[in-house]
């Protein structure tokens, strides 16, 4: 096209998340999942991310346990340290949306202002927050790192749902039952990510 000053340089467009998202045949978005330690979000995450790959869908899962020995290795379980936490993965959620790709996280995320945060920096859409619901008493009970013991002991400070607040989603986008098998979950949350136009 003309422009009216010949002085507007042209600059080549950058190849656009439209065009990344049209070459891998899905939109990109972040399912983040939000849980008591020990609620499922990792394992639930992770057989999602086995039914996407199956389907040729490019995802990524972001999760805690990995994240904090890396990106997040200077950070602990203070407010400080967490809200941190999120934030980084926050950011790095947003590029790898950028980047087309469907991304999975599995953080505790205990507060409210920080997820809303994350929200915020995605657009319209980008953004499912998923809660596992599982009641401390069964996420207590299965203890798989011994980290509950611990707490209970006192040998481990600001532990989650101990002596550390966790405040569940009043109006997450799904809210699973925690307590339900995998093979039956991942199917409700497929049926989201078709619903919303993610995936085929
Ligand atoms: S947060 O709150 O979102 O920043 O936490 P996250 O990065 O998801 O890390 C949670 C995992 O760290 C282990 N861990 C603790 N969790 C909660 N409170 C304390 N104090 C703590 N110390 C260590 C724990 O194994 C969590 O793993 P998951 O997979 O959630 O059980």
């Amino acid at each position: 096209s003309f422009l009216k000053d010949d002085n507007v340089v042209w600059h080549p467009h950058a190849v656009t998340r439209a065009d990344r998202e049209k070459q891998h045949g899905h939109r990109g978005a972040v399912l983040w999942f939000t849980g008591l330690s020990g609620s499922g979000k990792s394992t639930v995450a992770g057989a999602l991310e086995q039914a996407l790959y199956a389907q040729g869908i490019s995802t990524y899962l972001l999760d805690g346990d990995n994240v904090r020995h890396g990106l997040c290795r200077d950070l602990g379980f203070t407010d400080d340290d967490r809200r941190e936490n999120i934030r980084r993965v926050g950011e790095v959620a947003k590029l790898m949306v950028d980047a087309g790709q469907v991304v999975l996280t599995a953080f505790i995320s205990p507060h409210r202002a920080e997820r809303d945060m994350v929200r915020n920096l995605l657009e319209e859409g980008q953004f499912i927050e998923v809660f596992v619901d599982t009641p401390l008493a069964i996420c207590e009970a299965r203890d798989p790192k011994g980290l509950y013991k611990k707490a209970r002991a006192g040998e481990l400070k600001n532990f989650t749902g101990i002596d550390s607040e966790y405040q569940p989603p009043e109006v997450p986008d799904v809210h699973l039952n925690g307590e339900q098998l995998v093979t039956h979950l991942v199917p409700q949350l497929l049926d989201v990510m078709r619903r919303r136009a993610i995936i085929n």
